[in-house]
């Protein structure tokens, strides 16, 4: 449901506090910093670390920039999306200034890789997973981090919930025995200060009109117009994610956490708001005041990659929930209830996982 008082919140603790970040605290922090600085982000000082990065979206604005930062950060980067032509120009580009970069003599660069994902489809999120472990074995590295970033806005209401829900579902589901492998890893849920809009997924987006229709399939494919089903999309993505922090086994070292990257302008967003504002905004310079760059967006990511504790226990009760790069971010509290992901689960997503395997006693222990 969207409400005037959700609508309230999201406006003084997603838009307000987003514009004031990036007028402000942004440009404070630019002036503040080198351009040695700036560009210390992409010079490779170590050779592959042995570990691979899977990110969804990487042939778009933030995502591609999600994988060349931790590729120069000595990950293997496995880049997933459909657009094959869009993948080849963003790993030439990732390989070429890899090579460049290389500032402490002849050391071995990351490799990056192109996996056709289609974050509509179960079957798609096993073929990454049988491609990631031949990675794995080519370059004797092992999984370590995957960041659900693929995501969309504006479309129809049943393809958002697909993409922006289902696909993360599939995907880490399909991903996790690779996970569970190392010593230490990372599921980033890309989430949205959108979230705060929505104060429930199931409730009000209808039952299935009859007992062979899934939900998911019942929802309407009418554009989703107001974005109210995108916020929710990105309600029940951080539910899924409490769900994970709830319900892996304990003995797994694999942490969950959502980030979001701030407004960022990339073509996401320049859809969404047209041709006309895109021309006004660009001619006048609003568009670098009022956004983030994809790349800022990217580190406001990666951040949370980089933060995830090496030697402990995943906490797995907490919300781990990064907004500019720092955790503590403003979640709503439907965001961390249990009761609310419970009925996400049984509701939505369950009818929808045939193919991938779940987790031994995957909510058996809640009576679900
Ligand atoms: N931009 C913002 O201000 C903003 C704010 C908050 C949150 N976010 C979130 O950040 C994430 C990235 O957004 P963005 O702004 O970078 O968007 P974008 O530039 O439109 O990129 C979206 C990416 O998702 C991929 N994708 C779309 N549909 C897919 C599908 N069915 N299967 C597989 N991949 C698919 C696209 O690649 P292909 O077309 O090649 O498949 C593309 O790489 C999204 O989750 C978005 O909700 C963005």
């Amino acid at each position: 449901m969207v409400n005037n008082a959700s609508i309230l919140r999201w406006a003084v603790y997603g838009i307000l506090t987003e514009l004031f970040h990036n007028i402000v605290v942004r440009n404070v922090r630019r002036f503040a910093k080198s351009e040695a600085q700036a560009a210390a982000q992409f010079k490779l000082r170590q050779p592959a670390r042995s570990e691979i990065a899977v990110v969804t979206g990487s042939t778009g604005g933030i995502g591609s920039c999600i994988a060349r930062l931790l590729a120069f950060k000595g990950y293997d980067v496995v880049l997933c999306a459909r657009d094959e032509n869009a993948a080849n120009r963003i790993m030439a580009d990732i390989r070429l200034a890899l090579k460049d970069s290389l500032v402490d003599g002849p050391i071995e660069p990351p490799s990056v890789y192109f996996v056709e994902y289609h974050a509509d489809d179960e079957r798609s999120a096993l073929q990454v997973a049988s491609r990631v472990k031949e990675i794995s074995i080519e370059t004797n590295s092992k999984l370590s981090v995957l960041v659900n970033n693929a995501g969309i806005m504006g479309h129809s209401k049943q393809a958002t919930i697909k993409v922006n829900l289902l696909g993360p579902v599939f995907l880490t589901f399909a991903l996790l025995a690779h996970l569970e492998e190392s010593e230490r890893a990372v599921v980033v849920n890309v989430g949205s200060s959108a979230h705060l809009r929505a104060t429930g997924v199931v409730e009000d987006l209808g039952d299935p009109s009859g007992p062979s229709v899934s939900w998911v399939d019942a929802l309407p494919t009418t554009a989703d117009e107001d974005l109210s089903t995108y916020a929710k999309s990105k309600l029940a993505i951080m539910q899924f994610s409490m769900l994970l922090r709830h319900w892996l086994p304990t003995r797994t070292h694999v942490h969950v956490v959502d980030a979001h990257p701030g407004l960022v302008w990339t073509p996401l967003l320049r859809n969404h708001i047209g041709d006309k504002a895109v021309g006004t905004l660009t001619k006048t310079g609003l568009a670098k005041l009022l956004y983030k760059t994809p790349n800022e967006g990217a580190q406001a990511i990666v951040a949370a990659v980089d933060d995830v504790p090496s030697d402990t226990e995943p906490s797995k009760r907490e919300q781990v929930y990064y907004e500019n790069g720092m955790a503590g971010g403003h979640a709503s509290t439907e965001s961390r209830s249990i009761d609310q992901s419970k009925e996400l689960w049984k509701t939505v997503i369950a009818p929808e996982v045939s193919s991938v395997d779940l987790p031994p006693g995957w909510g058996q222990q809640n009576g679900l």
